[in-house]
């Protein structure tokens, strides 16, 4: 399974910390913000990555993570997004990469106290269709938020105002190769991109839609009290080293 971080975007949210550089650079607690997504996919066994980055500072990823040896990797591909045309548009920019194989995709702000291993073992035996991690939450309203039916997710509504329930989709996305012909089809929404909960929606609609509960804390980083709630969730977790075990294990601690 090919691995994709999405990092492009101009991080208008916390303006003027992005003037001058990425959001996904950074700091949480004492790592930039990148680095936890990717330990992320090489914990769950997902070497074969690709960055998308966008912006100004595109090239100071390159710097500060090269072929990623920091996480016990021999090479990381990296593609430019133009614009901010949406998480989705960010994906399709991936489809030579992922070269009709299985995806896992994260964005470059979300932060996971726990492992994602077993959900990405579970859906390297799905036959077909897609993943999505959830969560519950207390501000529902400010993500993708799904709607259940016994077993079954029935759809996903994208940062409603009264939302159906409190179950958050994380931003850990796992496709099969059609996702790209979903992309393709897409319209831009009302703010203006291209939606990834357009895309979770058509899998929803085919039926082949499956979902885990994320277990342990998550977090965005794309405001400034989440940016915030982020480095004190990694302080608090890992009091000693501030960051994970996986982390301090590739980097032979
Ligand atoms: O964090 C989870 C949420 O992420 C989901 O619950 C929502 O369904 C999903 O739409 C998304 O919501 P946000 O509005 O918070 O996404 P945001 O625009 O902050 O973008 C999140 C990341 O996606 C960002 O850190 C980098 C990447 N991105 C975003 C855009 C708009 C790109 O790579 N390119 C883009 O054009």
């Amino acid at each position: 399974m090919k691995g994709v971080v999405l990092a492009g975007g101009t991080g208008s949210r916390l303006y003027p910390l992005t003037k001058i550089t990425n959001k996904h650079l950074l700091p949480i607690f004492d790592k930039p913000m990148i680095y936890y997504p990717i330990q992320t996919l090489v914990e769950a066994g997902i070497t074969d990555l690709l960055i998308v980055t966008g912006g100004r500072n595109s090239g100071d990823f390159l710097r500060l993570l090269a072929n990623g040896k920091q996480f016990g990797l021999k090479h990381i591909n990296y593609t430019y997004q133009e614009g901010e045309g949406g998480i989705a548009e960010a994906l399709g920019l991936a489809e030579h990469f992922v070269d009709g194989d299985k995806v896992c995709v994260i964005l470059g702000d979300n932060i996971i106290e726990g492992s994602i291993r077993s959900a990405v073992e579970d859906f390297r035996r799905q036959e077909k269709g897609a993943k999505i991690l959830l969560k519950e939450v207390h501000d529902a309203e400010r993500f993708g938020v799904a709607e259940i039916a016994g077993d079954s997710i029935v759809g996903i509504e994208e940062k409603p105002k009264s939302p159906k329930s409190n179950l958050a989709v994380t931003g850990i996305y796992m496709y099969d190769g059609s996702v790209f012909d979903k992309t393709r089809t897409l319209k831009p929404s009302a703010r203006g991109e291209l939606e990834i909960t357009d895309v979770n929606n058509a899998y929803i609609g085919e039926g082949s839609m499956s979902f885990n509960y994320l277990e342990g804390w998550w977090t965005d980083a794309g405001t400034f009290d989440s940016l915030l709630r982020a480095a004190n969730l990694v302080r608090d977790t890992h009091p000693k080293h501030g960051r994970s075990p996986v982390l301090a294990e590739v980097e032979g601690e």
